[in-house]
């Protein structure tokens, strides 16, 4: 098979790599020069996804993945398979920019030769992939959706970090604009992908599947943040309780924490209610999630006497979870803002980000070993886990966010750690 794929970020690039890795031809495209260049001497441009920087090298060496920004000229040499995956940038309020989708869709239309496959793998409201993006190819290509080429919807459902792994193990969805499509997509995808490749009847049941299940995880993390909040009023251990109710095999309570960021999980629920406005557990379940970072400040407010007018808090992890560069939607941002909302001074120190990318990405660096008068662990780095009191600026307070810490060595230096949904035993 000869394969396109269309945008080398954290998705497509490990996909890219995956299915020449399979034996396959690939030729992958991005608009951005140098990650074409890095791409193509074998180096990844991102840090942190697992066994791809072996494997990039190897099968750009072997002659099997080459890169270019010329998308129109790649797909206009008449692969098998196109899968694009630009990413779907949204705005505050979660609305979508579809600027890329639609250069994607241009660049790709204009290549298009009969015969070929589209497969859509970002993330998008239900309709998109037969209302917005078959009609896009039409247009730009002069061609039919259905009868000279066809568009699937295959979502992405991989975490970077762990493409290859989670490649190879969930099941690829792929849903079509008609039956053939999808039984061609089937088949190509059945041509390197790991695990099950499973059809989905029609492009808006893969479309609804990805914002069904992501949507799931955020109502579920704001149950449990619920519960939380009402943990720490009794005083009670939600972990155990969690631990507890999971142990019958039907709840699956997720864990509690000091926020829900990144691409994905804050933002899907949005394009679900886009969609159907008149649901009502999403938008709640948003509603409290959203709330988070402000019942942590709550709890150091408290803590530090009931005001934090005049303190300097640190916030320990911009990226929106553990071991990942990113900081889309990262509870972090709230934190900041709750922070300063309340006359504190916020800084912020994380592992992955110099100086320069804190104040970057909109941060007040923490001068490393500079006094505090509280701290709050926003991101579940593996480096925290090892913490100490004396890390921490000489705060006399933590807030947790995570359940990282280990609370008793900061006991034992007369470091108060608050977490959430835990009782304070200090
Ligand atoms: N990152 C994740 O964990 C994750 C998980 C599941 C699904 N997804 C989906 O994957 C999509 C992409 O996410 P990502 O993390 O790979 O993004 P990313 O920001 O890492 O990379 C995006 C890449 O696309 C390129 N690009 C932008 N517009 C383009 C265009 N018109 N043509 C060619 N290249 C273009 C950029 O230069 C960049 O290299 C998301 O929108 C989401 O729907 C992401």
């Amino acid at each position: 098979m000869r394969a396109v794929v269309v945008a080398l970020g954290k998705m497509g690039l490990p996909l890219a790599t995956y299915i020449a890795r399979a034996g396959h031809e690939v030729v992958g495209c991005d608009v951005s020069a140098a990650t074409v260049d890095l791409v193509n001497a074998g180096q990844v441009p991102f840090p942190g996804e697992d066994g791809l920087d072996d494997a990039l090298a190897q099968v750009v060496a072997d002659g099997r993945l080459r890169a270019t920004t010329d998308t129109t000229a790649a797909v206009a040499d008449t692969p098998d398979l196109v899968v694009a995956v630009p990413p779907l940038y949204v705005d505050a309020q979660a609305r979508p920019d579809w600027r890329n989708i639609d250069a994607a869709c241009a660049a790709i239309g204009r290549g298009l030769r009969p015969g070929t496959l589209v497969s859509i793998e970002t993330t998008v409201p239900v309709g998109t992939t037969r209302s917005r993006v078959a009609p896009e190819l039409e247009a730009a290509s002069g061609l039919r959706a259905g009868s000279d080429f066809h568009v699937v919807f295959s979502p992405e459902r991989v975490s970077s970090g762990h493409a290859f792994r989670d490649l190879d193990t969930y099941p690829k969805l792929v849903g079509g604009l008609d039956a053939d499509g999808e039984a061609r997509a089937v088949s190509l995808y059945r041509g390197f992908i790991g695990a099950e490749v499973r059809p989905m009847g029609s492009a808006e049941a893969a479309e609804l599947t990805k914002l069904a299940e992501t949507t799931y995880r955020d109502v579920n993390i704001a149950y449990a943040n619920e519960l939380a909040r009402y943990a720490d009023r009794l005083g009670l251990d939600l972990g155990s309780v969690i631990e507890a109710a999971n142990s019958q095999p039907y709840s699956h309570i997720h864990r509690p924490g000091v926020a829900v960021g990144g691409h994905c999980i804050p933002v899907y629920p949005h394009f679900l209610l886009a969609g159907d406005p008149s649901a009502r557990l999403p938008r709640v379940g948003r509603e409290i999630n959203d709330a988070m970072p402000s019942y942590a400040v709550d709890l150091l407010e408290a803590a530090l006497g009931g005001s934090l007018q005049g303190a300097t808090v640190l916030i320990l992890g911009v990226a929106y979870r553990g071991g990942v560069k990113e900081t889309a939607f990262s509870g972090a941002a709230a934190l900041r803002d709750e922070l300063r909302a309340r006359a504190a001074t916020a800084l912020a120190t994380d592992p992955l980000y110099d100086d320069a990318e804190l104040v970057a990405a909109g941060y007040d660096p923490w001068p490393v070993g500079a006094p505090v008068d509280g701290a709050i662990v926003h991101t579940d780095h593996e480096q925290y886990r090892t913490l100490g009191p004396a890390d921490v600026g000489g705060a006399h307070v933590v807030v947790d966010g995570r359940g990282v810490l280990a609370p008793e060595a900061f006991a034992a230096a007369g470091v108060r750690v608050l977490r959430i949904g835990r009782p304070d035993r200090a």
